[in-house]
């Protein structure tokens, strides 16, 4: 649903509520920042600063420190005026930001990056396809859909089970795969009453083994009356794989892109990915194409 605030953009200081652990590997952050959370729709992200706010007079921050990052929005509650988002230690910024505690004032760019609402999905389902990181994202994208009255697939791929970023929990398949009618999926996706399965490269108990593009193939053999879309988001090999795959199949598919950025606005051209059309940035065209858009090199 298209919000008051939907086009501006906020370059503000959201206060920390709390910082858990998520899945095996990752964490949750909750800011409360009521400006963004109104204004935030899925699929869009902040550029958050990696080290919170010092007193005034006191040294500022190691100059790699000063480059906020991007992280998108994993669930946003606008009527208490907070987000969260999810994200794994991968180098020193993300490794700062799991030192923040309840009450760091951080400053916060956002919210960035074209929305992707359930009322440009004309399919009657949706199989969201996410790698690692690529989750977070489609977890806030989930819930609208539901809502919408589509019928929501998820299948999330991991390298291993302690690399997983959401806590997991038993799933019943509405939709049975071969030889599957009950697999392990994420407990937030679950508990929306989609259907989850959780592929791992290295084999795990309870786990479907491989690559997320198997268990994909197999739902794609499954009649979808009222139609298919595909929306990706994770690695650029998975996301080249599944752009042929649903070309292929004849299924429309969206990327969600992924890019290193500098501003996050649009600026700097240093997020830009290669398009029928030409160079396009990620943080401001972006993150969402069509498959059918993007020129692989
Ligand atoms: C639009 C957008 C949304 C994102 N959403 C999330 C999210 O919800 N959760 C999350 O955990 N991460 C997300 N990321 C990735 C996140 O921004 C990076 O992991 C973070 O900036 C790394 O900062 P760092 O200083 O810790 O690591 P750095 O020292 O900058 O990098 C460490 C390692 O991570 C890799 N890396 C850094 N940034 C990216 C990137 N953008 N894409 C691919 N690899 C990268 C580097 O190549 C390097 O190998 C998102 C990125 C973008 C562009
Ligand atoms: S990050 Fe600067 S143009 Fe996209």
């Amino acid at each position: 649903m298209k919000k008051s605030n939907s086009n501006a953009i906020f370059d503000t200081i959201a206060t920390v509520i709390a910082q858990k652990p998520s899945g095996t590997n990752a964490y949750t952050l909750t800011f409360e920042c009521p400006e963004i959370a109104e204004a935030a729709q899925p699929i869009q992200f902040v550029n958050i600063a990696p080290v919170p706010l010092t007193a005034e007079g006191s040294p500022g921050p190691a100059l790699d420190m000063l480059l906020r990052r991007p992280l998108g929005f994993s669930q946003v509650r606008p009527e208490q005026g907070r987000f969260d988002v999810i994200y794994q230690v991968v180098g020193r910024g993300t490794q700062a930001m799991a030192d923040f505690k309840p009450g760091d004032r951080v400053r916060i760019l956002g919210p960035l990056g074209m929305p992707l609402t359930a009322d440009m999905i004309k399919a009657q389902t949706v199989i969201l396809v996410g790698g690692g990181l690529g989750l977070p994202p489609l977890y806030d994208l989930a819930p609208e859909l539901i809502k919408a009255g589509k019928e929501v697939i998820v299948i999330a791929g991991a390298r291993a089970e302690n690399l997983l970023i959401m806590d997991t929990q038993q799933c019943k398949l509405k939709r049975p795969l071969p030889d599957i009618g009950e697999t392990t999926g994420f407990k937030p996706f679950v508990e929306l009453g989609a259907d989850c399965v959780i592929t791992l490269d290295t084999p795990a108990e309870g786990f479907l083994s491989g690559l997320v593009t198997e268990p994909l193939n197999k739902y794609l053999e499954q009649d979808f009356d009222g139609g298919l879309e595909i929306i990706a988001c994770g690695p650029p090999i998975m996301m080249k794989v599944i752009a042929q795959i649903a070309r292929d199949r004849g299924v429309k598919c969206r990327l969600i892109m992924e890019a290193r950025m500098g501003c996050g606005l649009g600026a700097c051209q240093a997020c830009v990915c290669k398009t029928t059309d030409g160079y396009k940035r990620v943080c401001t065209e972006g993150p969402v194409f069509d498959a059918e858009d993007i020129v692989w090199e």
